[in-house]
């Protein structure tokens, strides 16, 4: 079913250099949450403050009831078990074949039985669409396929959370568009709660239940999907529509002139909200919420032609 992550008042530096403060969400048990932000802004930081591998200087994170920011490191351990986690780089071993990768975490961390083990992870290979590759070195394979590894290493122990870091990058459109898929696709058959950092707007506008957004040392904004894409917040609005006009420089924050220069420039109006992405067998997952249903709820228009597939249900909203 996935579990929920409750992060309160969280900060974190290193030595004077302040990354974020005051973080404040919870991640709701089984929904997909995306995590966006400029380059630099702690994103990979917060993922690792999740599982515990950085310590934060304030504040808490529970899950399951443990405060994994003060537990023991007996009970970091046991909390460590519900997660499964891509990092950023892929980080395989390249000189141990896709098939011992895969199957490194079991090895590790269980006492199950070779045969055990290979059925596990000829699973998970099938599950990413794998099969087939068992024996090739991780140099061998294309980026893509190499992300689709590291995902099937990441759910070998069945984890109740998911951390992506960047999952899509250096991936093409198409490719992009498949991993999408499979994310959708896992989180229907798995039901885990997961979080995903990307710098991929349309990801971000299409897969997750939910967005949030790092800026400028602290969480912009946290929100169902809907809530963020039809917001007129500036940073959020700029970031989610990938412009230049607003308050985001190519250094962080843009300056008192450049701001100024461009105050009379006409923001182009919100696009519409899409659909989000569905499983592929047509089956609903557990946590979607029907396309216009936020935006009804808050009583907010969406911006036109928003859940155009589905206009029938946004009517009135
Ligand atoms: N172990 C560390 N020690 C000191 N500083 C660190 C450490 N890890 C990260 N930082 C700093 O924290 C800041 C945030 O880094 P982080 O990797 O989380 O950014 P990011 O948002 O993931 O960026 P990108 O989108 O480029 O991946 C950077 O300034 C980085 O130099
Ligand atoms: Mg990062």
């Amino acid at each position: 079913m996935g579990v929920e992550i409750v992060v309160d008042g969280l900060s974190k530096s290193f030595g004077k250099q302040l990354i974020w403060g005051d973080v404040t969400l919870t991640i709701p048990a089984g929904e997909i949450c995306v995590m966006l932000g400029p380059s630099g802004t702690g994103k990979s930081v917060f993922l690792k403050t999740l599982i515990g591998l950085l310590k934060p200087d304030k504040g808490s994170i529970v899950i399951e009831g443990t405060d994994i920011a003060s537990c023991s490191e007996r009970d970091l351990y046991e909390i460590r078990k519900l997660f499964g986690v891509l990092f950023q780089d892929g980080a395989m071993f390249g000189s141990m074949n896709l098939y011992d990768n895969v199957a490194f975490p079991l090895r590790e961390h269980t006492k199950k039985s070779e045969s055990e083990i290979r059925n596990i992870v000829m699973e998970k290979m099938d599950l990413v669409g794998l099969l087939g590759t068992e024996d090739k070195l991780p140099g061998e394979i294309s980026g893509g396929m190499r992300k689709r590894a590291g995902i099937a290493r990441g759910l070998v122990l069945d984890p109740e959370i998911v951390l992506f870091d960047e999952p899509d990058s250096g991936l093409d459109p198409v490719r992009t568009s498949f991993l999408n898929q499979l994310i959708v696709d896992l989180n229907a058959q798995i039901d885990a709660t997961f979080l995903i950092v990307t710098h991929d707007i349309n990801t971000a506008r299409t897969v997750p239940d939910n967005i949030g957004l790092l800026y400028h040392k602290h969480l912009a904004m946290f929100g169902p999907r809907e809530m963020l894409l039809s917001s007129e917040e500036p940073v959020v609005r700029q970031f989610l529509n990938a412009q230049k006009v607003g308050p985001i420089g190519m250094s962080e924050e843009k300056d008192a002139d450049e701001l100024e220069a461009e105050k009379d420039q006409d923001l182009p109006p919100l696009p519409p909200i899409p659909m989000q992405l569905e499983p592929s067998n047509g089956i609903p997952r557990r946590s979607q919420r029907d396309p216009g249903s936020w935006c009804k709820e808050h009583d907010v228009t969406p911006p036109p032609g928003s859940f155009e597939e589905n206009m029938s249900m946004t009517t009135g909203a």
